[in-house]
């Protein structure tokens, strides 16, 4: 009987009580959200918050962000403006430290709801919620003046009674703390990825690797590797896992230019055929940190040290720099699908935290050393003094210091690579090379290098960030570089894409009269591109004469030649979409290029190329954006932007001034490597 009577009342108070708890939204205590524009019902103590509550978005007055407050007060540790004091945007600084407690309320809902931004320092700067005798952190800031929704679950404390204590002990960067309008709600906001612990991708990027985007635009490079889209800058974790090259590269995938860095994927058989794939690693946040993907590279942990390994399938581990603010860190990512998927190892956290000497510590290179049947990380840590770092690891995920090499040139993407000198196997030596190509050519006993060159360079005009393959066949050394820098050709060529790589190079160590040295060239499976070969052979220049009168037309271009320049004063080259020109003697190597903006320019192509015993010999890879010269069999090289509609009236090789002589030359006609 009772209990037939009370089952309605009980249902009807349920549902009262739901029905309330899904419209609460309340202040928790009078002014809880400083809107009477007074501390009433607070506390200040310290000098923090003093000159508080702060009227209107004084930090967009002052050009920062906006701090997002609700009404017309908040709480903004950096202002000095409350309507009467001051004028809007005046700033108190970081330096003032203090609490701001308020008086005791009753908690009500199962969530205590308020805006929170400024520093995200743990333990220094945020807000508590004092109750039952405990005190208990609620949040900190997000490294932005901007603040964010945030929710607390009290459920356990409803109906006990609580204070808030805003606190700010913190003197240096983001010292400070904003709140605003503390409310009691029945449900709490959505998470912002800023304040989420827990791994989740950000940034909307999609990792669709442009499926519906061809090659087929006029301008588009044929025998290079680009984006099928969007901006594209470093190679990253070029590696060869038995059947494919991997090539990611540091990608945007929202724009043709820097920015939202993601490496983006393509695999290729040869190096020269490549197929684009989604896009590998995406922006994330950890730990309420959000940060972007950094260069890097990528090994196959061919003896499963990682303990990953799943079937015959060899995991690929890819090692990049997580680019969080304030401090970067080196994390690590994997793939047991030959790189279909990949799971960030710890929800991307450190597997190498930043050490101390810059806040953008980069770029990880990581390598097998065979010799001491070790993983080996290098990493670049700082810059003026020049600090290049090497780690060794077992597993792949604990890292151990293992030595500093301390060189002023030092500077990003730091690559090693084992090479035979004169080929012969039995005599390797260490390579190691920075983003601009400045190298050193020495010994590493897996601890240490020591060098036995001074420091030289390679590479020249848009050259940079190169890597090579890890774990290649046959022992090759083969480097692929970005060019950086020219125009945006999706601005300025109709094209979907901005920036390319280099044509990939392969690496020998020869010993010149000047010691060891290292020479760079392109691999020799751009034969499978050669539709056509001229053989021109030895040809007289004198005037008049053009060495290449008889071919009509050419579009992609591998040309080889050795000459005489004899009494020439200059050389001309006249070829599509550009006009070399070389002058004998002050060895300079002059071509028609392209500046950042698209304008056709005068360049240097190469200097210090002097006749050796009289003679020299140059090799051009012509593309539709590009141009490619190597010297005397790789000795040097650089790497171009041109304009896509410079174009002589006629194909030439001309001597003017004297007579010159050609040697051998060979002109190529490739095809794309698209179709
Ligand atoms: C080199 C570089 C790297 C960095 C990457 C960011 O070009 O600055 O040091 O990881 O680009 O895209």
């Amino acid at each position: 009987m009772m209990n037939k009577q009370r089952f309605p009342i009980a249902v009807f108070g349920l549902l009262f009580l739901v029905g309330s708890m899904v419209h609460a939204n309340e202040l928790l205590f009078p002014n809880s959200d400083f809107e009477s524009g007074t501390l009433e019902s607070w506390t200040a103590e310290g000098e923090a918050f003093k000159f508080h509550p702060t009227k209107g978005d004084n930090t967009k007055v002052r050009g920062r962000e906006s701090s997002n407050l609700q009404g017309e007060w908040w709480v903004g540790g950096f202002e000095k403006y409350t309507g009467k004091i001051g004028k809007p945007g005046d700033i108190a600084g970081d330096k003032l430290t203090g609490t701001l407690t308020s008086r005791e309320f009753e908690i009500k809902q199962p969530f205590i709801t308020f805006r929170i931004g400024a520093g995200s320092l743990p333990g220094e700067v945020g807000v508590k919620l004092l109750v039952d005798g405990k005190i208990i952190e609620l949040a900190t800031g997000v490294n932005k003046e901007t603040m964010v929704p945030f929710s607390a679950d009290v459920r356990k404390f409803i109906g006990q009674k609580a204070k808030l204590q805003v606190f700010d002990l913190a003197t240096g960067g983001w010292g400070h703390i904003n709140v605003d309008d503390f409310r009691g709600t029945a449900k709490s906001v959505p998470i912002v990825p800023e304040m989420k612990k827990e791994f989740g991708f950000t940034g909307e990027i999609s990792a669709s690797g442009y499926p519906e985007v061809g090659y087929d635009q006029p301008n588009r490079p044929q025998f290079h590797f680009m984006s099928k889209k969007n901006w594209l800058n470093d190679p990253n974790g070029m590696v060869y896992d038995g059947e494919n090259y991997h090539l990611f590269f540091q990608h945007n995938p929202l724009a043709t230019v820097w920015g939202n860095m993601t490496w983006g994927h393509a695999a290729s058989k040869d190096m020269i055929h490549w197929t684009q794939l989604d896009h590998a690693l995406l922006p994330y946040s950890v730990d309420r940190r959000a940060g972007t993907i950094f260069s890097g590279t990528a090994v196959i942990d061919h003896s499963n040290s990682l303990g990953k390994q799943v079937g015959d399938t060899k995991t690929i581990c890819a090692f990049y720099t997580f680019a969080a603010k304030p401090k970067f860190y080196q994390a690590m990512a994997y793939s047991t699908d030959s790189g279909d998927s990949w799971t960030y190892w710890n929800e991307g956290r450190a597997v190498v935290p930043n050490q101390g000497f810059d806040n953008g510590e980069r770029d990880p290179k990581v390598f097998w050393h065979e010799a001491s049947k070790q993983w080996v990380m290098v990493l670049w840590v700082q810059r003026n003094p020049g600090r290049v770092r090497f780690f060794t690891s077992k597993n792949l995920t604990d890292w151990e210091f293992a030595s500093d090499l301390l060189r002023d040139w030092a500077f990003e993407c730091m690559d090693v690579v084992f090479l035979p000198v004169d080929g012969d196997r039995n005599n390797m030596k260490c390579l190691i090379y920075d983003a601009s190509f400045d190298y050193e050519i020495g010994t590493f006993d897996g601890k240490e290098f020591y060098a036995e060159t001074p420091s030289l360079k390679q590479g020249g005009g848009n050259f940079y960030a190169a890597q090579t393959f890890n774990q290649a066949p046959d022992g090759r050394a083969v480097q692929i570089g970005w060019m950086r820098g020219g125009p945006n050709s999706a601005d300025h060529f109709e094209v979907p894409h901005n920036q390319q790589m280099t044509f990939p190079y392969e690496f020998s160590l020869k010993t010149t009269p000047d010691g060891m040295r290292l020479f760079c060239w392109p691999i020799k499976e751009i034969e499978s591109l050669t539709t056509k070969t001229h053989e021109i052979g030895s040809v007289k220049l004198s005037s008049g004469v053009n060495a290449l009168a008889n071919i009509p037309k050419l579009d992609l271009v591998d040309l080889e030649i050795t000459f005489n320049p004899g009494t020439a004063k200059q050389i001309i080259f006249d070829l599509p979409r550009v006009s070399i020109t070389y002058d004998p003697h002050s060895g300079l190597l002059r071509h028609t290029g392209v500046d950042n903006k698209g304008k056709p320019i005068e360049a240097t192509c190469l200097a210090n190329v002097k006749p050796r015993n009289g003679k020299v010999s140059l090799r051009f890879l012509i593309d539709r954006l590009t141009l490619e010269v190597f010297t005397f069999g790789g000795e040097s090289f650089a790497a171009h932007y041109i304009h896509p509609d410079h174009n002589s009236e006629i194909l030439s090789i001309h001597a003017e001034g004297g007579d010159a002589q050609v040697e051998s030359l060979t002109v190529k006609e490739l095809r794309s490597a698209w179709k």
